[in-house]
């Protein structure tokens, strides 16, 4: 019975500090399933093709567009740091909100962006707009 309660002690504190060490954990292993394979590991996307992540102006100046971009995708001219990108990105419906939310934190504290952080009820207000529409815009 103690062992057990000891082992309950230390699991909590092991998982407390992977969380100091990485807070966007699940955010990084969701960008690395769902995102990685356009946007890269490093956040710099594709040439002309695939925009970038890391140092994207788009982030800092349409941030509140982001949420429905990962939910319904996007297709149209986007700007992103003075290029225009306009090939279609696919929606991924099944993301939910907490884990939107994780996968912009990991976005917007990576590859030297240093972004604000968002709490997911901001999330959830961004999400509105996109709730019934299949498209963000
Ligand atoms: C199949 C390739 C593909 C995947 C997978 C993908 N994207 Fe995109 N993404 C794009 C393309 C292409 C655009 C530009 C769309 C346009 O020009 O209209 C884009 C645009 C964006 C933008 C706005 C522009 C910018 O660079 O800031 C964000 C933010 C973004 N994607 C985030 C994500 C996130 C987060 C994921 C994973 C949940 C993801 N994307 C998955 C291809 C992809």
């Amino acid at each position: 019975m103690k062992n057990s309660l000891i082992f309950t002690v230390f699991a909590a504190l092991l998982f407390l500090a992977s969380c100091e060490t990485y807070p966007y954990q699940q955010g990084k292993i969701l960008y690395t399933n769902f995102c990685e394979n356009c946007h890269m590991a490093d956040g710099t996307g594709l040439v002309g093709v695939i925009p970038p992540l890391a140092g994207a102006d788009f982030l800092t100046k349409n941030g509140e567009a982001v949420p429905c971009i990962i939910r319904n995708g996007i297709k149209g001219d986007l700007d992103v740091n003075g290029r225009i990108y306009s090939t279609e990105m696919a929606g991924i419906e099944r993301l939910t909100e907490f884990e939107i939310t994780n996968i912009i934190n990991y976005i917007h504290t990576s590859w030297g962006n240093e972004i604000p952080i968002v709490e997911h009820l901001q999330v959830r207000e961004w999400l509105k707009p996109c709730e019934k529409n299949t498209k963000p815009f």
